[in-house]
């Protein structure tokens, strides 16, 4: 990762704030959008301390729905930096309603931030990349199967997936390699609103029954996205990897 330059959508919380401390210490230049401003100004305290250099960080407030705001955010990383080797496109949201009763607004909500968020990424992000870049999306093992309650985070996420496929399909001649994580059980904020959102213990029920029975440390899914953002999987291309404790198996 070192001298590696690095944007990440999501940056300022759980997976995306995990990734780049990892990055970080690792020596990567990096570029974190969120849209959330005080904790984006928190990671960016935070990870000062950890970059290699005072002037390898670049934090922006983005919207990832607006594709002008996720233009804007990559151009500014772009004339910070020189360049962007690598992208997560993490930031996402979680929504909970059975399809009978999903309200538009809540359907629109979650597609807007999980998939045509990660269309725009996809979209800005390969115009300015070259051979040896790579592509990471946050996928869920939501997109991998179907979950009561779930019909918009489920199918947001089955976009990704599917987003993730044609990107590396499209882009593999140009050296430019696409892949997804889809975690499991991560212990994040956005667990917390949907262990909260859930009937009393039946996360905690359904976490024992998985053959790691643990939540994750999202530390345990930043370590994959760095592999797969990085050259040692250089052969890797429009991949899924669970990173579920194999509850998907
Ligand atoms: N935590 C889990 O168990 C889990 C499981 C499967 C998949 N995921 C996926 O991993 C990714 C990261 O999730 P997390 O658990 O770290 O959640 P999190 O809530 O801790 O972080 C998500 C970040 O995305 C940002 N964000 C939300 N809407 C945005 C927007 N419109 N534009 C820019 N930024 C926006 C939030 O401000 C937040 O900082 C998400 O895509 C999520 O769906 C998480």
């Amino acid at each position: 990762m070192e001298g590696k330059v690095i944007a990440i959508t999501g940056g300022a919380s759980g997976i995306g704030l995990s990734l780049a401390k990892l990055l970080a210490q690792r020596g990567a230049k990096l570029s974190i959008a969120d849209v959330a401003q005080e904790n984006l100004d928190k990671a960016a305290s935070t990870l000062k301390e950890l970059v290699a250099g005072p002037d390898h960080i670049l934090t922006s407030k983005c919207d990832v729905r607006q594709l002008s705001q996720v233009q804007d955010w990559l151009k500014a990383t772009v004339d910070k930096f020189g360049k962007v080797d690598g992208a997560a496109n993490l930031a996402g949201v979680f929504g909970k309603s059975s399809i009978e009763d999903l309200e538009e607004d809540l359907w629109d909500f979650v597609i807007g931030v999980n998939l045509t968020g990660v269309m725009h990424c996809l979209k800005a992000e390969l115009k300015l990349m070259g051979k040896g870049a790579s592509i990471v999306n946050a996928a869920s093992i939501s997109g991998l199967r179907g979950q009561a309650g779930s019909g918009a985070y489920c199918a947001s996420k089955h976009g990704v997936v599917a987003l993730t496929r044609v990107a590396a399909v499209e882009s593999g001649s140009k050296g430019i390699r696409v892949n997804a994580v889809a975690p499991g059980y991560i212990d994040t904020p956005m667990l917390d609103q949907a262990e909260a959102l859930a009937a009393k213990g039946a996360l905690e029920q359904s976490v024992v029954s998985m053959p790691i029975a643990r939540r994750a440390d999202p530390e345990e899914v930043a370590k994959v996205i760095a592999f797969l953002l990085g050259d040692e999987s250089s052969f890797v291309t429009g991949a899924i990897y669970s990173v579920d404790g194999g509850w998907n198996v």
